[in-house]
Protein backbone atom coordinates (compact mmCIF):
# COMPACT_ATOMS: atom_id res chain seq x y z
CA UNK A 1 0.00 0.00 0.00
CA UNK A 2 1.28 3.68 -1.45
CA UNK A 3 1.65 6.07 2.25
CA UNK A 4 -0.46 8.31 0.26
CA UNK A 5 -3.15 6.35 0.25
CA UNK A 6 -2.33 5.21 3.90
CA UNK A 7 -3.43 6.96 7.53
CA UNK A 8 -1.00 7.59 10.19
CA UNK A 9 -2.99 5.34 12.70
CA UNK A 10 -2.56 2.58 9.89
CA UNK A 11 1.20 3.08 9.66
CA UNK A 12 1.59 3.45 13.38
CA UNK A 13 -0.33 -0.10 13.12
CA UNK A 14 2.20 -1.65 10.82
CA UNK A 15 5.34 0.10 12.36
CA UNK A 16 4.55 -1.36 16.15
CA UNK A 17 4.22 -4.80 14.61
CA UNK A 18 7.87 -4.30 12.23
CA UNK A 19 9.36 -2.87 15.72
CA UNK A 20 7.80 -6.05 17.60
CA UNK A 21 9.00 -8.61 14.95
CA UNK A 22 12.30 -7.12 15.00
CA UNK A 23 13.06 -7.23 18.64
CA UNK A 24 11.71 -10.39 19.22
CA UNK A 25 14.91 -12.08 18.03
CA UNK A 26 16.94 -10.52 20.76
CA UNK A 27 18.11 -12.87 23.17
CA UNK A 28 19.03 -13.00 26.70
CA UNK A 29 18.79 -10.28 29.82
CA UNK A 30 19.75 -8.17 27.28
CA UNK A 31 16.95 -9.17 25.03
CA UNK A 32 14.46 -8.26 27.51
CA UNK A 33 15.86 -5.27 28.32
CA UNK A 34 15.89 -4.01 24.09
CA UNK A 35 12.46 -4.71 24.40
CA UNK A 36 11.67 -2.90 27.52
CA UNK A 37 13.13 0.32 26.53
CA UNK A 38 11.78 0.46 22.84
CA UNK A 39 8.44 -0.96 23.03
CA UNK A 40 5.14 0.36 25.09
CA UNK A 41 5.29 3.93 26.08
CA UNK A 42 7.22 5.99 23.56
CA UNK A 43 5.67 8.59 21.33
CA UNK A 44 7.13 6.91 18.06
CA UNK A 45 7.81 10.49 17.03
CA UNK A 46 10.28 9.52 14.62
CA UNK A 47 8.78 7.15 12.43
CA UNK A 48 6.12 9.70 11.63
CA UNK A 49 8.51 11.90 10.77
CA UNK A 50 9.34 9.44 8.09
CA UNK A 51 5.86 8.43 7.03
CA UNK A 52 4.99 12.09 7.03
CA UNK A 53 8.41 12.65 4.99
CA UNK A 54 7.13 10.74 2.71
CA UNK A 55 4.06 12.22 2.54
CA UNK A 56 5.11 15.61 2.12
CA UNK A 57 6.18 14.36 -0.94
CA UNK A 58 3.30 13.06 -2.74
CA UNK A 59 3.30 9.72 -0.81
CA UNK A 60 4.28 7.88 -3.88
CA UNK A 61 6.40 4.94 -1.89
CA UNK A 62 5.12 1.79 -0.38
CA UNK A 63 5.19 1.64 3.45
CA UNK A 64 7.57 -1.81 3.20
CA UNK A 65 10.09 0.38 1.79
CA UNK A 66 9.57 3.15 5.17
CA UNK A 67 9.51 0.81 7.95
CA UNK A 68 12.85 0.11 8.09
CA UNK A 69 13.75 3.34 8.07
CA UNK A 70 11.11 4.26 10.56
CA UNK A 71 12.49 1.23 12.74
CA UNK A 72 16.08 2.22 12.29
CA UNK A 73 15.37 6.21 13.50
CA UNK A 74 13.00 4.91 16.56
CA UNK A 75 16.02 2.17 17.58
CA UNK A 76 18.52 4.99 17.80
CA UNK A 77 16.53 6.95 19.56
CA UNK A 78 15.74 4.35 22.47
CA UNK A 79 18.88 3.44 22.61
CA UNK A 80 20.18 7.42 23.00
CA UNK A 81 17.64 7.41 25.53
CA UNK A 82 18.95 4.74 27.53
CA UNK A 83 22.37 5.72 28.14
CA UNK A 84 20.89 9.72 28.25
CA UNK A 85 19.30 8.61 31.32
CA UNK A 86 22.51 6.91 33.35
CA UNK A 87 24.22 8.07 36.04
CA UNK A 88 27.29 9.19 34.19
CA UNK A 89 24.42 11.61 32.27
CA UNK A 90 21.10 12.75 33.42
CA UNK A 91 20.89 10.49 36.22
CA UNK A 92 17.21 10.12 35.70
CA UNK A 93 15.85 6.92 37.25
CA UNK A 94 12.55 7.49 35.98
CA UNK A 95 11.19 7.10 31.62
CA UNK A 96 8.25 7.28 30.24
CA UNK A 97 6.31 6.99 33.19
CA UNK A 98 8.40 3.52 34.55
CA UNK A 99 12.28 2.96 35.80
CA UNK A 100 14.45 3.81 32.88
CA UNK A 101 16.52 0.69 31.91
CA UNK A 102 19.28 0.75 33.96
CA UNK A 103 17.61 1.00 37.10
CA UNK A 104 15.14 -1.98 36.34
CA UNK A 105 18.14 -4.11 35.11
CA UNK A 106 21.25 -2.48 36.26
CA UNK A 107 24.20 -0.65 34.20
CA UNK A 108 26.12 -3.12 32.80
CA UNK A 109 22.77 -4.40 30.82
CA UNK A 110 21.34 -1.29 30.42
CA UNK A 111 24.78 -0.32 28.10
CA UNK A 112 24.52 -3.66 26.52
CA UNK A 113 21.03 -3.19 25.75
CA UNK A 114 21.54 0.26 24.03
CA UNK A 115 24.25 -1.11 22.30
CA UNK A 116 21.78 -3.90 20.71
CA UNK A 117 19.40 -1.52 19.78
CA UNK A 118 21.83 0.92 17.98
CA UNK A 119 23.07 -2.71 16.22
CA UNK A 120 19.95 -3.41 15.47
CA UNK A 121 18.85 -0.10 13.68
CA UNK A 122 22.56 -0.95 11.62
CA UNK A 123 20.49 -4.01 10.40
CA UNK A 124 17.88 -1.95 9.36
CA UNK A 125 19.60 0.37 7.52
CA UNK A 126 21.23 -2.21 5.14
CA UNK A 127 17.71 -2.97 3.72
CA UNK A 128 17.32 1.19 2.90
CA UNK A 129 18.96 2.84 -0.39
CA UNK A 130 22.43 4.08 0.11
CA UNK A 131 21.30 7.74 0.28
CA UNK A 132 18.56 7.05 2.56
CA UNK A 133 20.53 5.34 5.21
CA UNK A 134 23.31 7.42 4.78
CA UNK A 135 20.78 10.55 6.21
CA UNK A 136 20.13 8.42 8.94
CA UNK A 137 23.41 7.30 9.80
CA UNK A 138 24.85 10.84 9.82
CA UNK A 139 22.19 12.19 11.72
CA UNK A 140 22.40 9.50 14.44
CA UNK A 141 26.21 11.23 14.44
CA UNK A 142 25.01 14.39 15.21
CA UNK A 143 22.75 13.00 17.98
CA UNK A 144 25.94 11.64 19.39
CA UNK A 145 28.02 15.43 18.58
CA UNK A 146 24.84 16.91 19.99
CA UNK A 147 24.66 15.17 23.46
CA UNK A 148 28.31 15.98 24.04
CA UNK A 149 28.38 19.29 23.23
CA UNK A 150 25.56 19.64 26.16
CA UNK A 151 28.04 17.94 28.41
CA UNK A 152 30.32 20.73 27.56
CA UNK A 153 27.94 23.28 28.33
CA UNK A 154 26.61 26.12 26.63
CA UNK A 155 26.66 29.46 27.23
CA UNK A 156 24.33 31.63 24.45
CA UNK A 157 21.28 31.36 23.09
CA UNK A 158 22.52 30.42 19.65
CA UNK A 159 24.95 28.02 21.52
CA UNK A 160 21.73 25.99 22.77
CA UNK A 161 20.03 26.11 19.32
CA UNK A 162 22.89 25.04 17.49
CA UNK A 163 23.58 22.18 20.25
CA UNK A 164 19.44 21.37 20.23
CA UNK A 165 20.11 20.84 16.80
CA UNK A 166 21.95 18.53 16.47
CA UNK A 167 20.99 16.09 20.10
CA UNK A 168 16.96 16.69 19.12
CA UNK A 169 16.59 18.29 15.35
CA UNK A 170 19.46 15.93 13.92
CA UNK A 171 17.35 12.66 14.38
CA UNK A 172 14.29 14.43 13.57
CA UNK A 173 15.42 16.00 10.24
CA UNK A 174 17.22 12.84 9.22
CA UNK A 175 13.75 11.26 9.55
CA UNK A 176 11.98 13.25 7.36
CA UNK A 177 14.72 13.30 4.61
CA UNK A 178 15.03 9.46 4.75
CA UNK A 179 11.02 9.34 4.54
CA UNK A 180 11.02 12.29 1.74
CA UNK A 181 14.16 10.79 0.06
CA UNK A 182 12.29 7.19 -0.08
CA UNK A 183 8.88 9.22 -2.02
CA UNK A 184 10.94 10.90 -4.40
CA UNK A 185 12.82 7.38 -5.71
CA UNK A 186 10.51 7.19 -8.51
CA UNK A 187 11.74 10.60 -9.77
CA UNK A 188 15.03 11.46 -12.37
CA UNK A 189 17.49 10.00 -9.32
CA UNK A 190 20.55 11.37 -11.12
CA UNK A 191 19.33 14.92 -11.25
CA UNK A 192 17.93 15.15 -7.68
CA UNK A 193 21.30 13.39 -6.12
CA UNK A 194 23.11 16.00 -8.48
CA UNK A 195 21.05 19.02 -7.15
CA UNK A 196 20.62 17.37 -3.82
CA UNK A 197 24.69 17.64 -3.35
CA UNK A 198 24.35 21.06 -4.52
CA UNK A 199 21.82 21.85 -1.79
CA UNK A 200 23.93 19.96 0.76
CA UNK A 201 27.08 21.68 0.44
CA UNK A 202 28.30 23.45 3.71
CA UNK A 203 25.70 22.01 5.45
CA UNK A 204 26.74 19.96 8.40
CA UNK A 205 23.09 20.16 9.92
CA UNK A 206 23.77 23.06 11.90
CA UNK A 207 20.96 25.38 12.87
CA UNK A 208 21.02 26.55 8.94
CA UNK A 209 17.04 27.79 8.45
CA UNK A 210 16.65 29.84 5.53
CA UNK A 211 19.84 28.62 3.92
CA UNK A 212 18.28 25.72 2.47
CA UNK A 213 16.86 26.68 -1.30
CA UNK A 214 17.68 25.67 -4.49
CA UNK A 215 16.40 27.34 -8.09
CA UNK A 216 15.45 24.41 -10.18
CA UNK A 217 14.09 21.05 -10.18
CA UNK A 218 11.11 20.64 -8.46
CA UNK A 219 11.97 17.46 -6.41
CA UNK A 220 14.97 18.79 -4.45
CA UNK A 221 13.28 22.32 -3.81
CA UNK A 222 10.52 20.02 -2.01
CA UNK A 223 13.23 18.15 -0.74
CA UNK A 224 14.82 21.50 0.64
CA UNK A 225 11.20 22.71 2.40
CA UNK A 226 10.75 19.41 4.01
CA UNK A 227 14.15 19.65 5.58
CA UNK A 228 13.27 23.63 6.82
CA UNK A 229 10.42 22.04 8.19
CA UNK A 230 11.69 19.72 10.20
CA UNK A 231 14.85 21.24 11.34
CA UNK A 232 11.76 23.85 12.64
CA UNK A 233 10.20 21.68 14.03
CA UNK A 234 13.09 19.46 15.70
CA UNK A 235 14.29 22.90 17.58
CA UNK A 236 10.79 23.29 18.35
CA UNK A 237 10.56 20.00 19.79
CA UNK A 238 13.31 20.23 22.43
CA UNK A 239 12.48 23.76 23.35
CA UNK A 240 9.16 22.10 24.15
CA UNK A 241 10.54 19.38 25.92
CA UNK A 242 12.41 22.05 27.98
CA UNK A 243 9.52 23.38 29.10
CA UNK A 244 8.14 20.59 30.23
CA UNK A 245 10.77 19.76 32.51
CA UNK A 246 11.90 23.27 33.13
CA UNK A 247 15.32 22.57 31.76
CA UNK A 248 18.43 23.57 29.16
CA UNK A 249 17.74 26.85 27.90
CA UNK A 250 14.81 28.26 30.34
CA UNK A 251 17.95 28.90 32.65
CA UNK A 252 19.48 31.12 30.55
CA UNK A 253 16.04 33.07 29.33
CA UNK A 254 13.34 31.88 31.26
CA UNK A 255 9.94 30.30 30.81
CA UNK A 256 8.43 33.35 28.80
CA UNK A 257 11.05 33.56 26.01
CA UNK A 258 11.84 29.97 25.78
CA UNK A 259 8.05 30.13 24.70
CA UNK A 260 8.23 32.83 22.49
CA UNK A 261 11.11 30.86 20.91
CA UNK A 262 9.20 27.26 21.09
CA UNK A 263 6.32 29.38 19.43
CA UNK A 264 8.23 31.15 16.34
CA UNK A 265 9.99 27.41 15.39
CA UNK A 266 6.30 26.30 15.26
CA UNK A 267 5.53 28.95 12.85
CA UNK A 268 8.70 28.93 10.76
CA UNK A 269 7.85 24.97 10.65
CA UNK A 270 4.17 25.64 9.85
CA UNK A 271 5.28 28.47 6.97
CA UNK A 272 6.92 25.27 5.16
CA UNK A 273 4.30 23.26 5.28
CA UNK A 274 2.17 25.18 2.98
CA UNK A 275 4.75 24.56 -0.15
CA UNK A 276 4.20 20.68 0.44
CA UNK A 277 1.62 18.26 -0.42
CA UNK A 278 -0.60 17.33 2.75
CA UNK A 279 0.26 20.43 4.73
CA UNK A 280 -2.87 19.93 6.58
CA UNK A 281 -1.54 17.38 8.05
CA UNK A 282 2.04 18.86 8.65
CA UNK A 283 0.55 21.63 10.30
CA UNK A 284 -1.43 19.68 12.69
CA UNK A 285 1.41 17.67 13.79
CA UNK A 286 3.82 20.57 14.04
CA UNK A 287 0.31 21.85 16.61
CA UNK A 288 0.67 18.75 18.11
CA UNK A 289 3.91 18.40 19.06
CA UNK A 290 3.82 21.97 20.22
CA UNK A 291 0.95 21.89 22.55
CA UNK A 292 2.17 18.06 23.95
CA UNK A 293 2.17 17.36 27.74
CA UNK A 294 4.66 15.09 27.81
C1 LIG B 1 17.44 13.21 25.45
O1 LIG B 1 17.66 14.56 25.68
C2 LIG B 1 18.53 12.56 24.73
C3 LIG B 1 18.65 12.88 23.33
C4 LIG B 1 17.97 13.80 22.73
C5 LIG B 1 19.64 12.15 22.58
P1 LIG B 1 17.08 15.18 27.02
O2 LIG B 1 17.92 14.74 28.16
O3 LIG B 1 16.97 16.65 26.82
O4 LIG B 1 15.62 14.60 27.07
P2 LIG B 1 14.89 13.83 28.26
O5 LIG B 1 14.35 14.91 29.13
O6 LIG B 1 15.91 12.97 28.94
O7 LIG B 1 13.81 13.04 27.60
MG1 LIG C 1 17.78 13.31 29.56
Amino acid sequence: MKIKDMTREQFSDRFEKYLRQLLSGARGLTGDAMRYASLDGGKRVRPLCVYYGAKAMGGNADADQLLPAAAATELIHSYSLVHDDMPEMDNDDYRRGKPSTHKKYGASIALLAGDGLLTLAGGELLKLEKNVAGEINSAALDMVYGQSRELEGCKSIDEFLNMYAQKTGALIRGAFRAGALCASAGDDMQTLMAQLAKCLENDDAVYNIGELNVDDGKAPKKLATVTCFAENLGIAFQLADDLLDGSGLIYLIGKEEEQKLLDKHTALAMECAKDLECSDELINFAQELWRRKA
